[in-house]
């Protein structure tokens, strides 16, 4: 489906420049997702990274079709999330390719370990779901892969970083 199709009842969609507006103002922890293509790596900054279910263990991420990390995991069916913390600002703006550092030294940031998969497990980051694809829907010009959590490590502390209204903030528990 375009941005010009009618879903349902027939209703316009907004357009692309309200639906930015909006989305700046949807706060949320920022990721990085990574794979590992036999010894081929890439990864990509994301927020769009939610839970799914929790029997069985599945979560969702869409992954834009035009990102170098997604032909790689839509092939090789693995990929991680990688919560960053509040230290961790610099990884996320290198895997965003937003500090004009070339792709291959994306890994060049952290260190990185492995779980079960094989994808790429930043060291100190909040939490990283290993992950096997067990389902992928195109949608616009995203892919959605839900992905079954077949590994886990999380952090004994520090603050998840988060994304919104265009910056980068630590979560403020201060309420
Ligand atoms: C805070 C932030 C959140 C992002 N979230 C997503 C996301 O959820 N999905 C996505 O496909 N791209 C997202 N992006 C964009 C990708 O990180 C960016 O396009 C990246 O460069 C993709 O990798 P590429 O260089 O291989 O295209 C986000 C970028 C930033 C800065």
């Amino acid at each position: 489906m375009t941005s010009t199709d009618r879903a349902g009842h027939g209703y316009p969609c907004v357009s692309m420049d309200e639906f930015k507006l909006g989305m700046r103002h949807l706060a949320a922890a920022v990721t990085v997702i990574t794979v590992d293509s036999n010894g081929t790596q890439d990864g990509l900054t994301a927020t769009a990274a939610c839970s799914v279910s929790a029997e069985p263990p599945q979560l969702l991420i869409c992954v834009n079709t035009l990102a170098g990390a997604h032909d790689l995991i839509a092939t090789e069916g693995t990929f991680c999330v990688n919560v960053l913390n509040t230290e961790q600002e610099d990884i996320a703006k290198r895997f965003a390719g937003i500090d004009g550092a070339p792709r291959s030294e994306r890994y060049g940031l952290g260190s990185w370990t492995t779980l079960t998969t094989g994808a790429p497990v930043l060291e100190d980051a909040m939490v990283s779901f290993d992950c096997e694809v067990v389902q992928q829907v195109l949608a616009g010009t995203h892919t959605v892969f839900i992905g079954h959590i077949v590994g886990l490590k999380a952090a004994q502390q520090g603050m998840p970083l988060m994304y919104g209204v265009g910056q980068f903030v630590g979560l403020d528990v201060g309420l």
